[in-house]
This record gives structure tokens, sequence and C-alpha cells, in this order.
């Protein structure tokens, strides 16, 4: 295992009605005078937005809003918050949504307290400083409810970059689970993706001997296998809605992905997807993930067949491990699909011809070095091979 820090303050209010609880943890954080920041409208109509707006009120906190963010959330609203946020003197930043509210509402905290660009931060500057951000969570997905990471599309161009720092962590996130039964069923799937994919990006390690964060995804895969289905069948499972969310917090605020290196191949191949053709980044990682595996797979196959086993429930081939290292990525793939997810390029409204513009915006667009680096390191050619592996 290698050596690490981890530093993890959130305080999570997990439970029925605990949106009621906005108010009084703002303060409890320090807060006088909040941003509410929100999305396209769907808090509005489950009336979740008027009683954390009571909640605030009651407690005597000050707020100004902003609605509007977009899944796969722009460079324009972020500044827009920011101008907002210093004209009204707000100290507080409370997201009310899912991960593109999140990470608008971590860039706007990270910007205005920042004299230059907050751009900057998306280029590779570590954020040391922020406003404190709370969140109350409307889906379990991208885990930005208790991860440093943020990011945001560059409508400049049209790609997608992460910016990190323990300062954009939340103070607190609210996380009632009965909040999510109003997802549509591809949305919940979405999300359900892109929580294994955050399990696997972490057990895709050249470092030996992690057994315990192993077994920790393993648990949080499986845990996703036995429920996904469950709340896909009946959108109302409040008890498997309850599994999955805190599933998602686990899988992405990095306590089972600390002292080994981690892969984010398949995110990084995934962004450029959804900021060119704005699908949804699980949908997206439906098609990247098993695409990527097949590519990579040569690199460590018993890391492979591992999973298939353990995960899976495949047999071990010993004589040949490759086999059930490839049945383990196919068991993925079919689980996606059972769910509702794409699983082609087609599917996500991408195009073949397109494939030549996407590699050169992920290996070479701001700055990069031709290439991406993570579980196996990856060239303009070979990310061209994993495109075309999904058309
Ligand atoms: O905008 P509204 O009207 O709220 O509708 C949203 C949106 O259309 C809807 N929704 C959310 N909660 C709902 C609901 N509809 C009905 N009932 C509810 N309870 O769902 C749609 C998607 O919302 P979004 O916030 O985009 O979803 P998600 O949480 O999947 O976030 C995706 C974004 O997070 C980034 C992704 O790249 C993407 O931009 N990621 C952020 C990470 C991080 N900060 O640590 C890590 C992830 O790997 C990921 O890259
Ligand atoms: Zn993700």
């Amino acid at each position: 295992m290698n050596d690490f820090h981890f530093y993890s303050p959130t305080w999570f209010e997990f439970g029925k009605e605990a949106e009621r609880k906005a108010g009084e943890l703002v303060k409890k954080f320090g807060g006088s005078k909040v941003l509410i920041h929100y999305g396209g409208g769907s808090v509005v109509r489950s009336g979740l937005l008027d009683r954390v707006k009571a909640s605030l009120e009651a407690a005597g906190v000050g707020y100004v809003e902003l609605g509007g963010v977009k899944p796969n959330p722009r460079s324009g609203l972020v500044y827009e918050g920011i101008e907002l946020c210093r004209k009204e003197k707000v100290d507080f930043v409370l997201a009310v949504g899912g991960g593109s509210t999140i990470d608008s509402s971590k860039a706007i905290a990270a910007g205005v307290v920042y004299e230059g660009d907050f751009w900057d931060f998306y280029s590779g500057k570590y954020i040391e400083k922020a406003l404190p951000v709370g969140t109350v969570l409307t889906i379990a997905a991208a885990g930005s409810e208790g991860s440093p990471d943020s990011v945001i599309t560059n409508e400049n161009g049209m790609f997608k970059r992460g910016a990190t720092g323990d300062a954009i962590r939340p103070r607190f996130s609210i996380l009632n689970p009965a909040l999510t039964q109003t997802l549509p069923p591809y949305q919940t799937a979405c999300g359900i993706t892109d929580i294994m994919a955050h399990l696997y990006e972490r057990y895709l390690t050249n470092t030996p001997e992690v057994e315990v964060t192993d077994r920790l995804i393993e648990a949080l895969l499986m845990t996703m296998i036995h429920e996904g289905p469950r709340v896909i069948e009946n959108p109302n499972n409040y008890e498997a809605r309850a599994n999955i969310m805190w599933a998602g917090m686990m899988a992405h605020n990095n306590s089972c992905g600390v002292g080994r290196s981690q892969d984010w191949n398949s995110h990084n191949i995934e962004h450029e997807l959804s900021a060119l053709y704005d699908c949804a980044h699980g949908a997206g990682l439906a098609v990247t993930m098993p695409a990527v595996f097949t590519y990579v797979m040569n690199h460590d196959v018993m890391r492979f067949a591992q999973v298939a086993v353990r995960v899976w429930g495949c047999s071990m081939d010993f004589q040949h491990p490759e086999v059930t290292a490839k049945a383990g990525i196919e068991a993925l793939r079919r689980f996606l699909i059972s769910i509702g997810m794409p699983k082609s390029f087609a599917e996500l409204g991408a195009k073949e011809e397109d494939i030549p513009k996407l590699v050169d915006v992920l290996c070479n667009g701001d700055g990069r070095p031709g290439s991406i680096s993570g579980f196996v390191t990856l060239n303009e050619e070979d990310c061209a091979n994993i495109y075309r592996l999904m058309v």
C-alpha cells in the first residue's frame, strides 16, 4: 500500500426529511448569507426548493438564488454565480440537486475568493481556498457530495475538465433517499453506472497488496449489482435507494481509493463524449467502460479475473485466466444493458467521423502531452482504437 493522507470532514445528515435541517447546518458551518444553486427545475417541481428555503428562513439565514444548471454544467453560469455572490456578499454556497449542480456550486465557491479566472483550477491549479459549500443531494451518482472534485464544461471549445482541492469538499451533505424517488429510470440507471465506474476506476491499480480497499470496492460493486435492478423495478423502494445512495458516496469520497494508484482513463475518455454530444455521463460510461477494459485487459489479466470471480461469480479458468477476465467484462456489459443503458456510440448520438476530433481534444487539449495516463498510458492511437471499439 502507498503512503497517503485522507481528509474527509463532511458532515452527513442521512434519512427521511433530512433537508429540513438545511438552515441549522448552514448556521453550524458559519453561513449567514447563502447562494442557493439548483438545476433545470426538478427541485422546484418536487417542492424541495421551498422546503429548503423555509428551513433557511426558520434559522434566520438570508439567501439569494440561481437556478439553471444544466447536466454537464457550463462555465458561463459559473461566471454569473461568481458575480452574484460578490455583489450580494454571499458567504456560503448551498447546492440543491445532482452532481452538476454541486460541481457548479464548487466552481463558484472557489471562483468568488480567487482574483484570477476560475478556469485556472480546471487547467491544473489546486484549489486552496473557497467559500464553504453544502449540498442537498437529489440523485445518487457522481459522488460530488463527498468528493474534493468538480467537473465543468468550458463552452469555449466544449471540453470538460476537472478541478480538485480539499477546500471544496462539502462542509455538509444532506442525503434523503426519498428525494431520489422522482428520478426517471434512465437517470437512476445512469447514476448506478457512474457509481460502478468510480469503483472500477479505483479497482484498476498498479499498486500491489491493497486487499482492504480491493475488498471494500468489491462489496460496494456487489451492493450495486443487488440493489440496482430492485430500484429499476420499483422506483419507490426506499431501502434499495438508501443503500445505493450511501454506496454512491463511499464509492467516490476516496475511502476505498486511498493508498493505491487509480485509473480514470474511462472517465477521461467519456468526458469528451458528454462534452461534445451532451449525453448523460453515466450513459457515456456504460459504452466506454467495456471498451476500455477489453483494450487494457492484458496489462493485468489476473486483476480482471479477480473481479470476475469475486464480484460477478465467474468460475476461474486457471489454464486461461483471460477467459475469466473477459467473462467478467461481458457480465458488466450485460448488467448495464439490463438496467437500460446504451451499448454503442450511435445510441449516445456519437459519430464515428468525429473520432479524430475527440482524440485530439482528449490527448492534446488544455496542455495534455499527447496521451492520457492511468492504469495504462494511452496514446492517440490507443484512444482512437478504443473509440472505434464502441462504434
Ligand atoms: O436539472 P434538474 O431539473 O434538477 O434535473 C436533473 C438533470 O436533468 C435530474 N434530476 C436530478 N435529481 C432529480 C432529477 N430529476 C428528478 N428527480 C430528481 N430527484 O437528473 C438530471 C441529471 O442531473 P446531474 O446533476 O447532471 O446528474 P449527476 O449527479 O449524474 O451529475 C453528472 C455530472 O457530474 C460529473 C459528471 O461529469 C457530470 O457533469 N461528475 C462529477 C464528479 C465529482 N464532482 O466528483 C465525479 C463524476 O465522475 C462525474 O464526472
Ligand atoms: Zn463519474
